[in-house]
């Protein structure tokens, strides 16, 4: 077998040849959460919990997505693309960090947002992501539900490369292989902040939608030749079934990528689906509930269409046992702020 050192070095090697454009300064910090340890008191059954501040970054109110991003606009630089396009959901956190990306690197930016959350009050459509996106001069294409997002994007793409332009139309949610590399260097990050802290985590929480972050980051560790079950995700906007295929999917091709002769089974990707509730985007009183938790003990912001989802189901895994005591539990805050201003109306009060 390979010695640790080996992988590191040569998932390194890779992750540095690709085409990429610095938009986070340096490793995001890991914080222990030790309000929210004593609040638990019993019920923690001695589990540590730890977070890691992926929504402390400097550009446009931070997130997940930057990581993803800085290999998908290294990529469209490549490309000599003059205009990036994005996809998602009316207060999609990934086209508000696509528009604040391409603000600091001198691209245009048009975002294709549709009504996938049925929420039409003034909060919701204009305030959070959407009041950002404008801010960051993308220009806003509003799309009913029913319309199919990609296919506007790449019909707008070819019409701007009629014009001369070069477009780029980013995935949805960031999740392509290379969307995915963000994650996979993300990995490696982590493997380097735990030896630094002396802390082995045994467990990384996150949640799960375009399924980029949990693909990227076992493939990171696939790659640093541990088992990709170190990841669990809670999904948020498909079932689980399906978001455990969309996953296993997106990391075979991120190894691929990679260049990593490892393959992966769907069932060891732990994907849990107890936490999505009725809908993508529809509140639920678990969210609410871990979201005022974090809030009132630690100060910090979870976001209500994801990270608190996620951080429900940790919490409720937690009660249940499904951690064993003294294990390291390390929770990614992955951003998405703005998007408790789109949901005034359930935190008021
Ligand atoms: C704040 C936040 N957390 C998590 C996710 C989920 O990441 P992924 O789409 O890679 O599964 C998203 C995706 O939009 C997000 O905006």
């Amino acid at each position: 077998m390979r010695q640790e050192g080996e992988a590191v070095n040569s998932l390194q090697a890779v992750i540095a040849k690709m085409p990429r454009i610095e938009l986070i300064a340096g490793p995001t910090p890991i914080e222990r959460l030790h309000r929210i340890e004593e609040a638990l008191g019993n019920s923690l059954g001695g589990v540590r919990l730890f977070v890691k501040r992926d929504d402390v970054m400097g550009l446009g109110g931070g997130g997940s997505k930057l990581r993803k991003l800085e290999f998908l606009l290294g990529d469209a630089k490549t490309k000599e693309a003059d205009t990036v396009i994005a996809v998602g959901g009316r207060q999609s956190n990934h086209a508000r960090l696509t528009a604040a990306a391409a603000a600091r690197c001198g691209l245009k930016c048009e975002l294709m947002l549709t009504q996938a959350v049925p929420r039409y009050d003034t909060d919701y459509q204009q305030s959070g992501n959407v009041l950002l996106d404008n801010l960051f001069g993308a220009t806003i294409h509003d799309l009913p539900s029913s319309a199919n997002a990609w296919d506007h994007a790449n019909a707008r793409a070819i019409s701007l490369r009629a014009e001369g332009r070069g477009a780029y139309v980013t995935p949805t949610g960031g999740s392509s292989p290379i969307g995915c590399l963000g994650y996979a260097a993300c990995a490696l990050e982590i493997v380097e902040q735990s030896r630094a802290l002396g802390i082995q985590f045994d467990r990384i929480v996150i949640p799960n939608g375009s399924s980029g972050t949990h693909a990227g980051l076992a493939a990171g560790f696939v790659a640093l030749e541990q088992a990709p079950s170190l990841v669990r995700s809670f999904c948020v906007l498909a079932n689980e079934e399906d978001s455990r295929d969309t996953t296993a999917k997106l990391l075979g091709a991120t190894l691929q990528l990679l260049d990593v002769r490892a393959s992966v089974d769907a069932t060891e990707i732990d994907v849990i689906g107890s936490e999505r509730g009725s809908a993508y985007g529809a509140p639920t009183a678990s969210m609410m509930r871990s979201l005022r938790l974090m809030a009132r003990c630690e100060g910090l912001l979870l976001d209500p269409v994801y990270s608190g989802k996620a951080f429900a189901g940790l919490l409720a895994g937690i009660c249940n046992g499904d951690y064993a005591p003294g294990h390291n539990v390390l929770f990614i805050m992955t951003g998405g702020s703005p998007g408790l201003f789109a949901y005034r109306n359930e935190f008021a009060g």
